[in-house]
C-alpha cells in the first residue's frame, strides 16, 4: 500500500506582525497571531514511483485540477527543508490540495497551504521511518516556517507566537510556540474575526518583495523596536483581559504595517476608499456603544474585525447594517478562534 498523509490546517491573523526577515525565513521582529477556525487548507500528499532523475519530483492537483504553476513554490520549500527530510528526494510526491475559502477571496493561503504540507511531510517521515517524530509539532513549525514565515504559527491552535523576545519563555526565531492558555484571558479564545473583503483581487504586494522593503527602510530599527514593546504590552493585555490595551497595540500594528508600506521605496497604498470607511465607522461605533470591535489588517486591504463573543449580537447587526456595503459583492468571511490543524 502507498503512502500517504492528509492535513487540514488553518490561516492565522497576526496581532503584533511579522515584517521583515533576516537570514533564511527568520523574522526581524517576534509576532504573535490569533489562530483561525475558517480559511482552510486541505492537503494530501501521496507518494509514487519517481520517473525522472531529478532532486525532486512532485505533482500538483488544486482543486481537483493540476496546476503546474504552483510546483515551483513546492520544489523551493522541498530545497529549504532538505536538511528536515531525507524521503521526498526517493519520491515522486503527489499533492493534492484545496482552500475552503475561494481562491479569488484576497485571503492569503500561505499560512494554511505551508503549514498543512509541512505536516503531511511530518507524518510520511513517521511513516516511512517506523518511529514517532521528535518533537513532531515543532518539526512541522521550523518547516512550515521555510515554506512561509506565517505558517509556523498556523501549526498550533488558540494564540501563537514566533520570535524571540524575553517575555515569551522558550520562544525562537525558528518555531512558534503555543502561549500557555494560563496566562490568557479565558475571553481571547471566544474571540470572533470577521473578514470583510474589500478587494477580492490577487495580492499587490507579493510577501518576499514586501518583507524585502525592510532591508533598507528608513524607520527600520524604530519598527523592530516597537515590535519589541508590543509584544510586552500584548502579553500583558492578554493575561489581564485589558481590553483596551488590546485594541491600542493591535490597531497600532496594522496601521504601523501600512504607513511602512507607504514610506518604503519603492512605496505602496495598499488601503482601499472601502478600508478607511470600514475603519473610520468601527471607530465612531466603539465611542458610541463601548463596545469592542477591533480591526487589523494583513497586507492588503480587507478588514479583519476581531471582537468578544459576548457583543456578537450587536456587532453583527452593524456589519450588516454599515460595514457589508463596503465589501466586494458584500461579502465576508465569519470565522472564531480556532484549535489548529487536523489530521485526516
Ligand atoms: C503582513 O508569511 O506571507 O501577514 O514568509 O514571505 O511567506 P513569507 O511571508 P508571509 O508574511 C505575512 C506578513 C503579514 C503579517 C503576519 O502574518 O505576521
Amino acid at each position: 500500500m502507498s503512502n500517504s498523509a492528509t492535513w487540514e490546517s488553518p490561516s492565522n491573523i497576526a496581532l503584533v506582525k511579522y515584517w521583515g526577515k533576516k537570514g533564511i525565513q527568520l523574522p526581524a521582529n517576534p509576532s504573535i497571531s490569533f489562530t483561525l477556525n475558517e480559511a482552510k487548507t486541505r492537503t494530501k500528499v501521496s507518494l509514487a514511483k519517481k520517473q525522472s532523475k531529478d532532486d525532486y519530483e512532485v505533482s500538483v492537483i488544486f482543486e481537483g485540477v493540476e496546476a503546474p504553476a504552483f510546483e515551483g513554490k513546492i520544489l523551493q520549500f522541498l530545497n529549504r527543508t532538505h536538511q528536515l527530510f531525507t524521503f521526498p528526494k526517493a519520491h515522486k510526491l503527489i499533492i493534492e490540495t484545496s482552500n475552503t475559502f475561494p481562491h479569488s477571496s484576497g485571503i492569503a493561503s500561505s499560512a494554511s497551504g505551508m503549514s498543512a504540507l509541512a505536516l503531511c511531510l511530518c507524518s510520511l517521515e513517521e511513516q516511512i521511518e517506523g518511529n514517532k517524530t521528535l518533537q513532531f509539532m515543532r518539526k512541522a513549525s521550523i518547516a512550515a516556517r521555510l515554506g512561509s514565515g506565517s505558517a509556523c504559527r498556523s501549526v498550533y491552535g488558540g494564540l501563537v507566537s514566533w520570535g524571540a523576545h524575553k517575555d515569551y519563555p522558550g520562544s525562537s526565531d525558528d518555531f512558534a510556540t503555543a502561549l500557555d492558555s494560563n496566562q490568557v484571558y479565558k475571553e481571547f479564545y471566544d474571540f470572533y474575526d470577521v473578514i470583510l473583503l474589500v478587494d477580492k483581487g490577487e495580492k499587490q504586494v507579493s510577501s518576499t518583495l514586501g518583507h524585502s522593503l525592510l532591508d533598507k527602510h528608513p524607520f527600520a530599527k524604530a519598527r523592530f523596536s516597537e515590535a519589541d514593546k508590543n509584544m510586552a504590552l500584548i502579553k500583558d493585555a492578554l493575561k489581564t483581559g485589558n481590553l483596551n490595551l488590546f485594541t491600542k497595540v493591535v490597531e497600532a500594528e496594522a496601521l504601523m504595517l501600512h504607513a511602512l508600506m507607504m514610506t518604503s521605496d519603492p512605496y505602496f497604498m495598499l488601503m482601499l476608499p472601502n478600508t478607511l470607511a470600514i475603519i473610520q465607522k468601527v471607530w465612531d461605533f466603539r465611542k458610541q456603544t463601548s463596545l469592542h470591535p477591533v480591526i487589523t489588517l494583513d497586507a492588503g486591504a480587507n478588514v479583519h474585525l476581531l471582537f468578544p463573543a459576548q457583543e456578537n449580537e450587536a456587532i453583527f447587526d452593524f456589519v450588516n447594517s454599515e460595514l457589508l456595503i463596503h465589501c466586494a459583492e458584500k461579502q465576508y468571511i465569519c470565522s472564531t478562534i480556532g484549535k489548529g490543524p487536523v489530521q485526516l
